[in-house]
């Protein structure tokens, strides 16, 4: 699909060049903080898989650049957001880059020589593997990225923080909600906007960290088996009917953003020109600088290349 066509078809994909985002994913999460004011009072944040870095854009643009020209912001007062990311993205202001993958054990370790000594008051993790297109498939392998942020988050987040996880609905969401309930109260599922209904993407809103009593990070995978295990595993398989009857989950799910606003699922004419030529489409804001694709890029241009000198 050709820029301009994208632009028709994708509102969201549109706005997000208009106004300087990296990506559209930039308005779900703003749209999760308009719902649910995941930003209010906070001052150190952690944002696992972060390139190429819309979701640190928002976060530089509401935290730190409005404190940071705030007159009565002392030295050492501005917040502090620790970006984290397989992938290496280019600066933004306010935001500390780590390249490193979430489920390495020694990721925890990198963000907490950050903080120097304290913990996040926010986690937000927009993590996604390679879609397979297998729904099954896919749903698992991002429910293992939700559990090694999880994992991130019982090592940097304070008691009462918040964490904020990209999930893809499936047989083993009341699974997953279960699990997350385990560590905060108040867990709901929204949907932002911006996100397509055809997508099974959702994000888990989860606040008020309070951690079992006596609980010690080295026993979050013991706990969580306790809960269950994905589809096909033991006792709390979703689809075995153990959630059902009496046992049922009823997880809150909640669609959020403007919703009188943009469908992320219509289509949107190009707007008019004031001078009345014809609409020109704007480059993205920041296109990656190392896409796991780039290696099948230069493998298909080596390839068309031997092809032409045969
Ligand atoms: C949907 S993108 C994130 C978009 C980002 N929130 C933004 O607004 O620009 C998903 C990211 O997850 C990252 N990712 C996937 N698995 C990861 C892992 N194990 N560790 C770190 N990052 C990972 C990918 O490199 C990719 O950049």
């Amino acid at each position: 699909m050709g820029k301009a066509s994208r632009d028709k078809r994708d509102i969201y994909y549109r706005k997000a060049k208009e106004e300087g985002w990296r990506a559209r994913s930039a308005f779900k999460l703003l749209q999760i903080d308009e719902e649910f004011n995941i930003f209010q009072g906070v001052k150190r944040v952690v944002d696992l898989c972060a390139a190429p870095g819309s979701w640190s854009q928002v976060l530089s643009r509401q935290l730190y650049l409005p404190a940071k020209s705030s007159a009565e912001s002392k030295e050492g007062d501005v917040p502090l957001i620790v970006a984290i990311d397989l992938q290496p993205m280019s600066p933004i202001e306010g935001v500390i880059q780590v390249q490193g993958d979430i489920t390495n054990a020694r990721t925890a370790q990198l963000v907490i020589i950050h903080f120097d000594g304290s913990k996040a008051d926010l986690v937000v993790c927009d993590g996604a593997p390679d879609v397979t297109g297998l729904h099954d498939m896919d749903e698992f392998v991002q429910s293992q990225l939700i559990l090694a942020g999880l994992t991130i988050v019982t090592h940097v987040l304070k008691e009462g923080g918040k964490f904020i996880a990209k999930i893809f609905r499936g047989k083993d969401t009341s699974l997953l909600y279960s699990q997350l309930k385990l560590f905060f109260p108040t867990v709901t599922f929204a949907k932002p906007k911006s996100s397509r209904n055809s997508s099974i993407e959702a994000f888990a809103v989860c606040e008020n960290y309070s951690p079992p009593e006596g609980f010690h990070p080295r026993d979050l995978h013991r706990l969580l088996e306790k809960v269950g295990s994905p589809s096909g595993g033991s006792h709390l398989d979703c689809s075995s009917g153990w959630l059902e009857g009496p046992n049922k989950v009823y997880i809150p799910f909640l669609a959020c953003g403007d919703l009188t606003g943009y469908d992320s699922d219509r289509s949107y004419p190009h707007p008019k020109e004031a001078d009345g030529s014809s609409y020109q489409s704007m480059d993205p804001v920041q296109p990656p600088i190392a896409p796991p694709y780039k290696r099948a890029l230069e493998l298909k241009k080596a390839s068309a290349q031997s092809i032409r000198d045969a």
